[in-house]
């Protein structure tokens, strides 16, 4: 069943507590590298402002040790951002989660205005999903809203206990939930056909319940990325020094086998004998990596069958690049199944992590459907598994 939005509620007058997803990378000097998640929440704050409700937004940012503060993990420099972005609108920032200055602030705030907590991890309460904690965060809301894709896979206390506490009180999604949910798990419920996935990155073992789940929905999966070179090893190929689990052969076997009319490997492997971009490459068929040599891509060919099925395909989610794409000439692959996504016109979903960073790269973010602002939680969507922070909320 749906869950009501936050558009779905009456905010008019009314204090709204949204769990938003601020953990975005800061650079040595504190700058904001990536602002997208901040972005991203902007609808559903908006709506609020818009139609005479307040928002105090509380997130997390980092990992820090929950002993309090810690000046690297500081959400004042995602306070300064989004003053910037949602401007005029006054946005305030708390230096404290549930203490003095975040209790004065929150009874100070007007309807029109934002107050962002400081990083809920300073708090040892909230990865402990600690009720006392919970109930602290939940009085300081008439709605609650939950607008942290990212942080959907997690039942840190801001996520579980604060909606807990809030029984009773209208509990909502934001609109990035909303949407995020709508194409990691409604359109792959329910795929047009030809379903393509396409799965990559290091190692076989973070995307077994991926592969798993997908292989009950996809007409095809394609591997790319290190994991492929697991594969090639269950299969006694030569895999020279590439990235390779030895212990999860046996599994590689299982999933082959299980997914042998649908599973994809490449067919060709670009190599290099060094993990830097001068090194002595070669092309060589997959399975047959020479001593010495390790996978850093997948080949033309490879990358060329890929395109190929993705032209056909009328979904497609991809998740995990298929070589070194931040390493040139090592890009070339990640960049033609992007491109090949891009060209399709099918609906087109990209997990997040490592394949949004390299969509975005690619200057190709504007031409897939949807990019997650998710890592972990975009994975574990992809695997299945349920949302307790999503299934607590209000149905419509
Ligand atoms: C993420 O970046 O994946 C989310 O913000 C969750 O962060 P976490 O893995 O530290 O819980």
């Amino acid at each position: 069943m749906a869950k009501k939005r936050i558009d779905q509620v009456d905010v008019a007058g009314k204090c709204v507590l949204m769990r938003v997803d601020f953990n975005v990378p800061l650079d040595d000097s504190g700058r904001i590298t990536d602002d997208r998640r901040i972005r991203m929440a902007l609808p559903s704050i908006r709506d609020v402002l818009e139609r005479g409700g307040r928002v105090v937004l509380m997130s997390h940012l980092g990992r820090p040790d929950g002993t309090g503060y810690q000046a690297e993990f500081s959400l004042a420099p995602v306070a300064r951002r989004l003053a910037e972005l949602l401007a005029p609108a006054p946005v305030h920032f708390a230096t404290d989660v549930v203490g003095e200055d975040a209790r004065a602030k929150v009874a100070a705030l007007s309807n029109g205005e934002v107050l962002l907590l400081e990083n809920l991890r300073f708090e040892a309460g909230e990865k402990k999903g600690d009720p006392q904690f919970a109930q602290q965060l939940a009085e300081f809301g008439d709605i609650y809203c939950n607008d942290a894709f990212g942080t959907c896979h997690r039942q840190d206390a801001s996520m579980v206990a604060v909606p807990e506490a809030m029984a009773g009180k209208p509990r909502v999604v934001g609109f990035l939930v909303a949407k995020e949910i709508q194409y990691l798990r409604d359109t792959i419920d329910h795929p047009e056909r030809p379903f393509v996935a396409i799965l990559g990155g290091a190692k076989v073992s973070d995307k077994i319940n991926v592969i798993k789940n997908l292989l009950q929905k996809c007409d095809n999966i394609l591997i790319g990325g290190a994991m492929a070179y697991t594969f090639y090893l269950a299969q006694g190929g030569q895999v020279g020094n590439s990235l390779v689990e030895p212990d999860k052969t046996d599994l590689a076997r299982e999933l082959l086998q299980e997914g042998r009319d649908r599973l994809v490997l490449p067919v060709d492997v670009h190599c290099g004998d060094a993990f830097r971009p001068d090194c002595n490459k070669q092309i060589v068929p997959a399975g047959q990596i020479p001593d010495g040599f390790e996978g850093l891509d997948i080949g033309p060919k490879t990358a060329e069958l890929f395109s190929g099925i993705v032209a056909r395909a009328k979904t497609v989610v991809w998740n995990g690049p298929m070589g070194v794409f931040e390493m040139p000439p090592f890009d070339a692959g990640t960049r033609a199944v992007a491109e090949a996504i891009a060209a399709s016109g099918c609906t087109s979903i990209i997990g997040g992590g490592d394949s949004a960073a390299a969509i975005e790269q690619f200057g190709l973010a504007d031409k897939v459907t949807h990019v997650s602002t998710g890592g972990g939680a975009s994975l574990a969507m992809l695997e299945g598994k349920p949302f307790r922070a999503v299934e607590l909320l209000d149905d419509v």
